[in-house]
Protein backbone atom coordinates (compact mmCIF):
# COMPACT_ATOMS: atom_id res chain seq x y z
CA UNK A 1 0.00 0.00 0.00
CA UNK A 2 1.71 3.60 -0.57
CA UNK A 3 1.02 5.14 2.68
CA UNK A 4 1.56 8.68 1.31
CA UNK A 5 -1.83 8.53 -0.59
CA UNK A 6 -3.24 6.75 2.09
CA UNK A 7 -2.58 9.69 4.53
CA UNK A 8 -3.50 12.93 1.80
CA UNK A 9 -6.74 10.79 1.80
CA UNK A 10 -7.10 11.02 5.87
CA UNK A 11 -5.84 14.08 6.15
CA UNK A 12 -8.05 15.88 3.73
CA UNK A 13 -10.82 14.11 6.16
CA UNK A 14 -9.61 15.02 9.36
CA UNK A 15 -11.82 17.80 10.60
CA UNK A 16 -9.01 17.95 13.89
CA UNK A 17 -5.81 16.49 14.83
CA UNK A 18 -7.31 14.05 17.63
CA UNK A 19 -5.44 14.14 21.55
CA UNK A 20 -5.56 10.13 21.70
CA UNK A 21 -6.69 7.77 19.51
CA UNK A 22 -8.27 4.82 20.68
CA UNK A 23 -8.67 1.39 18.48
CA UNK A 24 -11.71 -0.21 19.66
CA UNK A 25 -11.27 -4.02 19.80
CA UNK A 26 -13.48 -6.90 20.55
CA UNK A 27 -15.66 -5.63 23.67
CA UNK A 28 -15.72 -2.16 22.96
CA UNK A 29 -17.20 -1.87 19.79
CA UNK A 30 -20.31 -0.53 20.86
CA UNK A 31 -18.73 2.86 21.56
CA UNK A 32 -18.57 3.28 17.54
CA UNK A 33 -22.43 3.89 18.15
CA UNK A 34 -22.43 6.27 21.26
CA UNK A 35 -24.14 9.38 20.42
CA UNK A 36 -20.72 11.27 20.37
CA UNK A 37 -19.98 9.05 17.86
CA UNK A 38 -22.74 9.45 15.23
CA UNK A 39 -22.55 13.68 16.04
CA UNK A 40 -18.66 12.94 14.66
CA UNK A 41 -17.24 12.69 11.31
CA UNK A 42 -16.67 9.52 10.14
CA UNK A 43 -14.31 8.03 7.89
CA UNK A 44 -15.05 4.54 6.34
CA UNK A 45 -11.72 2.27 5.66
CA UNK A 46 -12.57 2.13 2.23
CA UNK A 47 -12.41 5.96 1.57
CA UNK A 48 -8.42 5.54 2.03
CA UNK A 49 -6.52 4.04 -0.89
CA UNK A 50 -5.15 0.80 -0.36
CA UNK A 51 -7.28 -0.02 2.78
CA UNK A 52 -8.93 -3.40 1.70
CA UNK A 53 -13.06 -4.16 2.87
CA UNK A 54 -13.09 -5.43 6.80
CA UNK A 55 -13.45 -9.28 6.17
CA UNK A 56 -13.96 -10.10 10.20
CA UNK A 57 -17.92 -9.93 10.53
CA UNK A 58 -19.33 -7.75 12.79
CA UNK A 59 -16.02 -4.77 12.36
CA UNK A 60 -17.22 -2.02 10.36
CA UNK A 61 -14.02 -0.68 9.55
CA UNK A 62 -14.10 2.89 10.13
CA UNK A 63 -12.28 5.64 11.95
CA UNK A 64 -14.52 8.16 13.63
CA UNK A 65 -13.43 12.03 14.94
CA UNK A 66 -15.26 12.84 17.56
CA UNK A 67 -15.39 14.40 21.22
CA UNK A 68 -15.66 11.86 23.71
CA UNK A 69 -15.45 13.36 27.50
CA UNK A 70 -15.32 17.15 26.19
CA UNK A 71 -11.83 15.40 24.25
CA UNK A 72 -11.17 15.51 20.76
CA UNK A 73 -10.68 11.75 20.05
CA UNK A 74 -10.51 9.41 17.17
CA UNK A 75 -12.37 6.38 17.46
CA UNK A 76 -11.11 2.88 15.12
CA UNK A 77 -13.83 0.45 14.81
CA UNK A 78 -12.46 -2.44 13.14
CA UNK A 79 -9.27 -3.51 13.00
CA UNK A 80 -6.10 -5.63 10.00
CA UNK A 81 -5.63 -8.77 11.69
CA UNK A 82 -2.39 -10.51 10.50
CA UNK A 83 -4.37 -14.01 10.68
CA UNK A 84 -6.54 -12.23 7.90
CA UNK A 85 -3.56 -12.56 5.45
CA UNK A 86 -2.75 -8.93 5.56
CA UNK A 87 0.48 -8.18 5.78
CA UNK A 88 2.17 -6.78 8.55
CA UNK A 89 2.64 -2.91 6.74
CA UNK A 90 -1.54 -2.69 6.40
CA UNK A 91 -2.23 -3.94 9.97
CA UNK A 92 -0.23 -1.20 11.24
CA UNK A 93 -0.84 1.70 8.43
CA UNK A 94 -3.83 3.33 10.84
CA UNK A 95 -0.91 3.97 13.21
CA UNK A 96 1.37 5.24 10.70
CA UNK A 97 -1.87 7.63 9.41
CA UNK A 98 -1.58 8.56 13.46
CA UNK A 99 1.61 9.21 13.80
CA UNK A 100 1.82 11.63 10.38
CA UNK A 101 -1.67 13.69 11.94
CA UNK A 102 0.36 14.44 15.02
CA UNK A 103 -1.60 12.40 17.63
CA UNK A 104 0.19 11.85 20.48
CA UNK A 105 -0.97 8.87 22.25
CA UNK A 106 -3.00 5.36 21.02
CA UNK A 107 -5.01 3.63 23.13
CA UNK A 108 -5.57 0.02 21.97
CA UNK A 109 -8.04 -2.30 23.15
CA UNK A 110 -8.70 -5.89 22.36
CA UNK A 111 -10.02 -9.41 23.93
CA UNK A 112 -7.47 -11.57 24.70
CA UNK A 113 -7.41 -15.15 26.72
CA UNK A 114 -6.05 -15.54 30.80
CA UNK A 115 -3.57 -16.99 31.27
CA UNK A 116 -2.83 -15.91 34.73
CA UNK A 117 -4.65 -18.09 36.74
CA UNK A 118 -5.92 -15.66 39.26
CA UNK A 119 -7.75 -13.99 36.78
CA UNK A 120 -11.60 -14.19 36.11
CA UNK A 121 -13.05 -14.04 32.80
CA UNK A 122 -14.65 -10.75 32.18
CA UNK A 123 -11.70 -8.85 34.26
CA UNK A 124 -10.37 -6.26 32.16
CA UNK A 125 -6.36 -6.09 32.38
CA UNK A 126 -3.68 -2.74 31.59
CA UNK A 127 -0.85 -4.10 29.49
CA UNK A 128 2.29 -3.64 31.46
CA UNK A 129 4.13 -4.91 28.43
CA UNK A 130 4.28 -7.45 25.35
CA UNK A 131 5.81 -10.28 24.10
CA UNK A 132 6.11 -10.47 20.35
CA UNK A 133 5.65 -13.99 19.40
CA UNK A 134 4.18 -13.56 15.94
CA UNK A 135 7.71 -14.45 14.42
CA UNK A 136 7.67 -11.51 12.28
CA UNK A 137 7.84 -7.68 13.40
CA UNK A 138 6.39 -4.90 11.58
CA UNK A 139 9.45 -2.66 11.08
CA UNK A 140 11.27 -5.03 9.04
CA UNK A 141 12.11 -3.49 5.77
CA UNK A 142 13.12 -0.24 4.45
CA UNK A 143 13.12 1.87 7.69
CA UNK A 144 10.00 5.23 7.17
CA UNK A 145 11.86 8.19 8.27
CA UNK A 146 11.61 10.05 10.59
CA UNK A 147 11.18 6.65 13.33
CA UNK A 148 14.70 5.39 14.26
CA UNK A 149 16.07 2.29 12.66
CA UNK A 150 16.41 0.37 15.94
CA UNK A 151 13.34 1.44 18.46
CA UNK A 152 13.89 1.90 22.43
CA UNK A 153 11.13 -1.27 23.91
CA UNK A 154 12.18 -0.60 27.30
CA UNK A 155 9.22 1.24 28.23
CA UNK A 156 6.23 0.23 25.16
CA UNK A 157 3.44 0.85 27.31
CA UNK A 158 3.64 4.14 29.13
CA UNK A 159 3.63 4.20 32.77
CA UNK A 160 2.25 7.55 33.19
CA UNK A 161 -0.69 6.42 31.09
CA UNK A 162 -1.02 3.24 32.74
CA UNK A 163 -1.35 5.08 36.57
CA UNK A 164 -4.19 7.04 34.91
CA UNK A 165 -5.65 4.28 33.71
CA UNK A 166 -5.44 2.74 37.54
CA UNK A 167 -7.26 6.04 38.48
CA UNK A 168 -9.55 6.00 36.24
CA UNK A 169 -10.83 1.92 37.19
CA UNK A 170 -10.50 3.22 41.58
CA UNK A 171 -12.82 6.01 40.56
CA UNK A 172 -15.19 3.63 38.69
CA UNK A 173 -14.85 1.00 41.46
CA UNK A 174 -13.59 -1.04 39.22
CA UNK A 175 -11.16 -4.36 39.66
CA UNK A 176 -8.34 -3.90 37.03
CA UNK A 177 -5.49 -6.48 36.27
CA UNK A 178 -2.01 -5.79 35.01
CA UNK A 179 -0.19 -8.10 33.17
CA UNK A 180 1.83 -8.99 30.04
CA UNK A 181 0.31 -9.71 26.66
CA UNK A 182 1.35 -12.06 24.23
CA UNK A 183 0.64 -11.56 20.33
CA UNK A 184 0.37 -14.84 18.46
CA UNK A 185 -0.76 -14.72 14.53
CA UNK A 186 -3.61 -17.20 15.25
CA UNK A 187 -5.91 -17.77 14.13
CA UNK A 188 -6.33 -21.34 15.85
CA UNK A 189 -5.97 -20.95 19.68
CA UNK A 190 -3.40 -22.34 21.32
CA UNK A 191 -2.77 -25.51 22.60
CA UNK A 192 -2.62 -26.57 26.76
CA UNK A 193 0.72 -27.06 25.98
CA UNK A 194 1.71 -23.67 24.62
CA UNK A 195 -0.21 -21.93 27.13
CA UNK A 196 1.78 -23.86 30.19
CA UNK A 197 5.34 -22.25 28.06
CA UNK A 198 3.55 -18.81 28.09
CA UNK A 199 2.85 -18.61 31.40
CA UNK A 200 6.72 -19.81 31.88
CA UNK A 201 7.75 -16.92 29.74
CA UNK A 202 5.90 -14.35 31.61
CA UNK A 203 2.47 -14.16 29.80
CA UNK A 204 -0.76 -13.15 31.49
CA UNK A 205 -2.51 -13.08 28.82
CA UNK A 206 -2.37 -14.11 25.00
CA UNK A 207 -4.37 -12.69 22.49
CA UNK A 208 -3.99 -12.16 18.23
CA UNK A 209 -3.32 -8.69 17.62
CA UNK A 210 -2.40 -5.22 19.16
CA UNK A 211 1.75 -5.87 19.34
CA UNK A 212 2.57 -4.94 15.66
CA UNK A 213 0.42 -1.62 16.01
CA UNK A 214 2.05 -1.23 19.62
CA UNK A 215 5.57 -1.43 17.86
CA UNK A 216 4.89 0.99 15.39
CA UNK A 217 2.95 3.39 17.08
CA UNK A 218 6.21 3.73 19.22
CA UNK A 219 8.24 3.92 16.03
CA UNK A 220 6.02 7.07 15.15
CA UNK A 221 6.90 8.56 18.25
CA UNK A 222 3.35 8.58 19.88
CA UNK A 223 2.35 7.06 23.58
CA UNK A 224 1.00 3.71 23.78
CA UNK A 225 -1.19 2.25 26.29
CA UNK A 226 -3.41 -0.87 26.25
CA UNK A 227 -6.24 -2.51 27.75
CA UNK A 228 -7.29 -6.51 27.62
CA UNK A 229 -10.63 -7.57 28.12
CA UNK A 230 -10.21 -11.02 29.63
CA UNK A 231 -12.86 -13.21 27.56
CA UNK A 232 -11.91 -16.74 28.37
CA UNK A 233 -9.33 -19.07 30.64
CA UNK A 234 -7.02 -20.17 27.93
CA UNK A 235 -6.78 -23.09 26.41
CA UNK A 236 -6.61 -25.86 29.08
CA UNK A 237 -7.28 -23.99 31.89
CA UNK A 238 -10.74 -25.08 31.83
CA UNK A 239 -12.32 -28.71 30.76
CA UNK A 240 -13.70 -27.38 28.09
CA UNK A 241 -13.01 -26.17 24.32
CA UNK A 242 -12.38 -22.48 23.37
CA UNK A 243 -15.21 -20.82 21.17
CA UNK A 244 -15.21 -17.68 19.37
CA UNK A 245 -18.78 -17.40 20.41
CA UNK A 246 -17.96 -17.18 24.33
CA UNK A 247 -14.98 -14.82 23.33
CA UNK A 248 -18.09 -12.45 22.20
CA UNK A 249 -20.39 -12.81 24.56
CA UNK A 250 -17.90 -12.28 27.69
CA UNK A 251 -16.75 -9.07 25.75
CA UNK A 252 -20.24 -8.22 25.54
CA UNK A 253 -20.75 -8.68 29.21
CA UNK A 254 -17.81 -6.54 30.05
CA UNK A 255 -18.68 -4.06 27.55
CA UNK A 256 -20.73 -1.50 29.69
CA UNK A 257 -17.49 -1.57 32.20
CA UNK A 258 -15.21 -1.46 29.44
CA UNK A 259 -16.59 1.48 28.29
CA UNK A 260 -17.05 3.31 31.37
CA UNK A 261 -13.84 2.87 32.53
CA UNK A 262 -12.11 4.02 28.44
CA UNK A 263 -14.87 7.56 29.49
CA UNK A 264 -13.35 7.97 32.73
CA UNK A 265 -9.73 7.35 31.06
CA UNK A 266 -10.52 9.88 28.25
CA UNK A 267 -11.80 12.15 31.01
CA UNK A 268 -8.69 12.75 32.42
CA UNK A 269 -6.21 12.20 30.46
CA UNK A 270 -3.29 13.94 30.99
CA UNK A 271 -0.43 14.09 27.91
N1 LIG B 1 -6.20 -16.85 22.57
C1 LIG B 1 -5.85 -15.99 21.61
N2 LIG B 1 -6.58 -14.92 21.29
C2 LIG B 1 -7.69 -14.69 22.02
C3 LIG B 1 -8.11 -15.55 23.03
C4 LIG B 1 -7.32 -16.70 23.34
O1 LIG B 1 -7.63 -17.51 24.22
N3 LIG B 1 -9.26 -15.03 23.53
C5 LIG B 1 -9.51 -13.90 22.84
N4 LIG B 1 -8.56 -13.68 21.92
Amino acid sequence: MELNAAFDAFRARAPFVPELAIVLGSGLGQLAHCPEAAGGVSLSFTEIPGFPQQTVVGHAGKMIFCELEGRKVLLQAGRFHFYEGNPMALCTAPMRLYGRLGVKAVLHTNAAGAVNGSYQVGDLMVISDHINFQGTNPLIGPNLDPGPRFVDMTEPYDADLRRQIHAAASACGQRLQEGVYLAVTGPSFETPAEIRAFRALGADAVGMSTVPEAIVARHEGMKVAGISCLCNMAAGMLPQPLTHQEVLEAGAQSAARFEALVRRFVRGLDL
